[in-house]
Formats: structure tokens, sequence, C-alpha cells
């Protein structure tokens, strides 16, 4: 198990257009259709998938981190359409720090609508709100300006250039790193 009880639930978040939820088996198709395209997958960590076993793989990865509570991501599902989207969560949580850092993807499709904002500033609240977490994270490659706009409409400040810092597709890349700290959350 986790040691830190943080992660346990992952509950149910609702915003005006869209749910955060638990990913299930039976999201694997939604996930698929976003997660082959590869300009979706250019700029995170993984490559664009190849076969609906490949998200369902993604998504047993998951259920595995919710069972054992380590830091996890939510779907993101559109109340409109009831489909996933696209998924956002915890890449790492410091306890010493108490600090993590938030990832998110996005289906192409809905980019440019305010979403993924939605989403950030839910997970926000909830970080300082619930998990009385005391900085909150995120980081996005040089050239992924829509990243750090979403990062900055979030109320994130921006500190610096790590430079080189993902070795990402083939390439060393340079990241700007953003935070928000509970104290200013809460101003
Ligand atoms: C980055 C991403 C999450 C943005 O999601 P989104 O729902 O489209 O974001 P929003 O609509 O909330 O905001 C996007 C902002 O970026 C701006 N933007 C979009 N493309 C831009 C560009 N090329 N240059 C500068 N700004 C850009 C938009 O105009 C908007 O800002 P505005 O509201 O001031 O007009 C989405 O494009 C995505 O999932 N991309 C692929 C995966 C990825 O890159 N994940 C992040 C890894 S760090």
């Amino acid at each position: 198990m986790f040691e830190d009880s943080l992660f346990d639930q992952m509950p149910r978040i609702e915003t005006d257009r869209l749910v955060l939820r638990k990913l299930e088996m039976r999201d694997a198709p939604d996930m698929f259709e976003y997660s082959r395209d590869p300009l979706v997958a250019k700029h995170v960590l993984w490559d664009a998938q190849t076969s609906v076993s490949e998200s369902r793989g993604y998504i047993r990865y998951m259920l595995r981190k919710y069972r054992s509570g380590e830091p996890s991501s939510w779907g993101i599902e559109e109340k409109a359409s009831g489909k996933i989207i696209g998924t956002i969560g915890y890449m790492w949580y410091q306890r010493e720090n108490n600090s993590c850092e938030v990832g998110y993807s996005l289906a192409r499709a809905h980019w440019g609508r305010g979403y993924m904002t939605e989403a950030l500033k839910a997970v926000i609240a909830y970080s300082f709100k619930t998990l009385r977490i005391h900085r909150v994270e995120a980081q996005h490659e040089t050239d992924n300006l829509a990243s750090g706009r979403v990062m900055e409409k979030c109320g994130m400040t921006k500190e610096g250039t790590l430079r080189g810092r993902l070795y990402n597709k083939g390439k060393y890349v340079d990241v700007h790193v953003y935070s928000i700290l509970r104290e200013e959350y809460k101003k």
C-alpha cells in the first residue's frame, strides 16, 4: 500500500460541463479514440496508443493505483456526451514537502473550449481544500503554449525553465515549471 492515504478516494468531482471520475474498463474505446492521435501525445510522456488493448492496459494500470492509494488520475467525462475525453491527475506526491505535480491531456476535438482550465481549477481546489496540499506544481514543454496558458488561467505562477529536463520522443526538451501555493489559493 502507498504510505499516504490522501489518494485513497479520488472522488467524483463535478464542474459545469465535466465530471472527473475514476476510469473504468468500459472507458477503453473512448480513451483509444483520442489517445491514438499523435498530436495529443506530442507533448506528453506516453506514445500515441495503437490499439484499444493498449488503452485497456493503461486503465488496468490506473485501477491498480486506485486500489493501492497511489497518486493517480481521474478520467474527464464530458457531461453532454457522457464520453471520456481526457485525463487529469497526480503525477507524484512528496509527503515530506506536502507537494504534488498535476498533469493532463484532452481529446483534440475538444481543445480550445476551456475544458482543461475547468478541470485543472477543480483539481487545484480539491488539492488545497480537501487534501490540504501545500504546493501544486505543473510543467509543460516550452513549445506547448496552450498548456502554459491553462496553468496561467488557473492562477499558477511561472517559476522558471528547466533546460533539457525531459527526454521525450527522441530528444531532450526544456520545460517551464508553474506552481500555486495554498496560501495564494486562499486569497
Ligand atoms: C494543452 C491542453 C490540455 C489544453 O486544453 P484546452 O481545454 O484546449 O485548454 P483551454 O481551452 O482551457 O485553454 C487553452 C488556452 O491556450 C490558448 N492556446 C491554444 N493554442 C495556443 C497556442 N498555440 N499558443 C498560445 N496559446 C494557445 C487558447 O487560446 C486558450 O487560452 P485563452 O482562453 O486565453 O484563449 C490540450 O491542448 C491537450 O490536451 N493537449 C495535448 C496533451 C498535452 O499537451 N497535455 C499537457 C502536457 S503539459
